[in-house]
């Protein structure tokens, strides 16, 4: 894991963020072993930013991959950054729920948890079923 939240604190570096200052890089590991980076994008139409998370995951998808093996998002925050309620769902799409998530922080805080731990009983097509 200590490759991925590498792999995530090179691209924080190339955040765009002149409306918040805080900049954050995630990687994703799929099952091949490929890794994708992503950062956050601000825009000064604020809403229009995205997230690092959500960065990682458009350049896996538009790589051909469509499964997460393992993500890290790493920041230079007091505890390790926790993905937003958004990216969580996002996250969910692609990876199943005992996949690693490891939170980081700059100054070296871990936190490791899965997906299903941040967000529990997640909306899925199954519950589309029958519609
Ligand atoms: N942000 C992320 O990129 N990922 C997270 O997990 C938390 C928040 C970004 C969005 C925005 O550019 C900045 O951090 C402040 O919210």
């Amino acid at each position: 894991m200590d490759d991925l939240i590498a792999a995530a604190a090179t691209v924080r570096e190339n955040a765009y963020v002149p409306y918040s200052r805080f900049k954050v890089g995630a990687a994703i590991r799929t099952p091949d072993g490929q890794v994708f980076a992503g950062c956050n994008v601000e825009n000064v139409a604020y809403p229009e930013g995205t997230c690092a998370e959500a960065g990682a995951i458009a350049a896996m998808v538009a790589a051909g991959q469509t499964r997460i093996a393992e993500i890290a998002v790493i920041a230079d925050s007091p505890s390790p950054v926790p993905p937003c309620g958004g990216c969580r769902q996002k996250i969910a799409e692609f990876a199943s729920a005992d996949a690693p998530v490891v939170m980081a922080t700059t100054a070296g805080g871990r936190h490791e948890v899965t997906v299903a731990d941040l967000l529990p009983g997640a909306f899925a097509a199954e519950h589309m079923e029958g519609a």
